[in-house]
């Protein structure tokens, strides 16, 4: 069985101040939750996040790592910096970042490699763009990113893996993929786990849906055997819209 993780995504959202009072509204809103809940939240707001969420059952992520321990990499940050922040997720090829900042499934793969070492899990996004779906090219894309991202894994790090399905034409642009669109796709994902990995792999590996998931389209996508989750953007910057979320079974 596959527990179900909401995970918010606040991209280059809130301050320190900002973060404690969202955590501190949300925290009883979501206090019941079968799902396990995250929030992924920028490198500023870790400590604040994880200190605000402290005794409740909500996770804190960061929404990138660097791959080398230490070094010269201006800007960057190692996964024994977020361990120390006791981080317990970290987003890893959000499409943002293959958009904007040259991110490969080369370095998507050396960055889950430095995650797993550091005991953070990592959620691995794949996705395809508007073009390449008008183009029949989504399987190709994804089997790309899939098979290439998490070369070298074994087994056991997929217990810790989670993979966001998010095509890139969803996110933050209000079009949701049809929750019957998301589920074959995402069944599509499982099918490439098995055929590449193994059988077992794809039957314990969870797969969330990602792009424009809200409050209005959050029970139909649920509902779908193959979604194990979400992976939301806008919606989790609002308490109560987020809480909605992760309370999609009730
Ligand atoms: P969105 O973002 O929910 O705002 O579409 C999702 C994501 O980018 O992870």
């Amino acid at each position: 069985m596959r527990t179900p993780i909401i995970a918010g995504n606040w991209k280059m959202n809130k301050t320190m101040a900002e973060t404690k009072a969202m955590i501190t509204e949300l925290a009883p809103k979501v206090k019941d939750a079968n799902a396990e809940v995250v929030l992924c939240v920028p490198y500023t707001d870790i400590q604040t996040a994880k200190r605000a969420a402290k005794g409740t059952n909500i996770k804190i992520g960061a929404e990138n790592v660097h791959w080398a321990e230490s070094g010269a990499f201006t800007g960057e940050v190692s996964a024994a910096m977020l361990k120390e922040l006791k981080c317990d997720y970290v987003i890893i090829g959000h499409s943002e970042r293959r958009q904007y900042f040259g991110e490969t499934d080369e370095t998507v793969n050396k960055r889950t490699q430095a995650a797993l070492a550091a005991k953070i899990r990592p959620i691995v996004c794949v996705g395809e763009t508007e073009e390449e779906r008008e183009n029949g090219l989504t399987e190709k894309v994804l089997e790309r990113q899939i098979v290439e991202g998490l070369k070298g894994f074994k087994s056991k790090d997929f217990d810790k893996i989670v993979i966001a399905y998010e095509p890139v034409w969803a996110i933050g642009t209000g079009k949701t993929a049809t929750a019957t669109d998301a589920n074959t796709t995402i069944g599509y994902i499982r099918h490439l786990l098995a055929k590449k990995f193994h059988k077992s792999i794809a039957e314990k590996t969870r797969i969330q849906y990602g792009g424009s998931m809200n409050v209005k389209n959050c029970k139909e996508l649920m509902k779908e055997e193959e979604i194990d989750g979400g992976l939301i953007g806008g919606a989790s910057l609002k308490p109560d819209d987020f809480a909605f979320i992760v309370n999609y079974d009730k």
